[in-house]
């Protein structure tokens, strides 16, 4: 199965992305934490997705387009993936579907998850993340049994740079600017499913699971 999840920051797509993708034996494949694996490593990549990251911009389509095109065509990914955070431009959308052509297939469905805004300023101002594990926590929602500590690992626990108030504002505008026009792009393809996603992640995980098995061939 080829998914794309789609919707505003915060909506919780990393966080469906890791269920829905086990529940599948698919890999979630997220544009963001490659960045942001390549900003801790330090690495050219990092470095230049850093400067757009930090204001809430989007990094330029020429360099995301290539991280994935390389990436959709490793081993685990040959039966199926879970774009998470990819396309968010309709450029970027355009790429996918012409690299997917050219591997001989295309995308089964993109599921929205559609949350109304106090929740998700809710959800990302109380983001917290494991610097060792990249263990998603929140402080009122998911909070782990100490105080800035990771459950898992014993890791130290950060807010992303990104989850600033003003670059929360801005990730919004470039949202629905540049990102939101996908929206009509995959209804007029027949691919678009969207889901309400408020209320537990096991409950939204179940929602987003009966979404996808009602749009796929079994
Ligand atoms: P990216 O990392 O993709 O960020 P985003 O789309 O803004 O999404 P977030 O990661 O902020 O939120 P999420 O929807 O995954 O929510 P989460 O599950 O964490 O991108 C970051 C940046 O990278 C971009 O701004 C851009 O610069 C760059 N970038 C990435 N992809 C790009 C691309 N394709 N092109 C160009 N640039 C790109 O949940 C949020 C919080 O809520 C967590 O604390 C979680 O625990 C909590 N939570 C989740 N679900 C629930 C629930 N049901 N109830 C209560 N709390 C919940």
């Amino acid at each position: 199965m080829r998914v794309v999840l789609v919707g505003a920051p915060g909506a919780g797509k990393g966080t469906q992305a890791k269920y829905i993708a086990a529940h599948y034996n698919i890999p979630p494949i997220s544009t963001g934490d490659i960045f942001r694996a390549n900003i801790a490593e330090r690495t050219q990549l990092g470095k230049a997705a850093k400067r757009y990251m930090d204001v809430g911009e989007l990094v330029p389509d020429e360099v995301t387009i290539g991280i994935v095109r390389d990436r959709i065509v490793k081993d685990d990914a040959v039966h199926g993936f879970l774009l998470d955070g990819f396309p968010r431009t309709v450029a970027q959308a355009e790429a996918l579907g012409q690299m997917l052509a050219e591997l001989g297939t295309g995308l089964d469905v993109v599921l929205e998850l559609q949350v109304d805004d106090e929740e998700v300023i809710r959800r990302l101002s109380g983001r917290r993340t494991c610097r060792s594990c990249g263990h998603v926590w929140h402080v009122e929602f998911d909070p782990p049994a100490i105080e800035g500590v990771c459950d898992q690992c014993g890791g130290a626990l950060f807010q992303r740079d990104d989850d600033l108030p003003e670059t929360i504002r801005r990730r919004f505008e470039v949202y629905f600017e540049q990102t939101e026009p996908l929206i009509g792009y995959y209804t007029d393809k027949n691919l678009l499913r969207s889901i309400t996603a408020d209320g537990s992640v096991e409950q939204i995980t179940e929602r987003a699971i009966d979404a996808l098995e009602l749009s796929t061939p079994s």
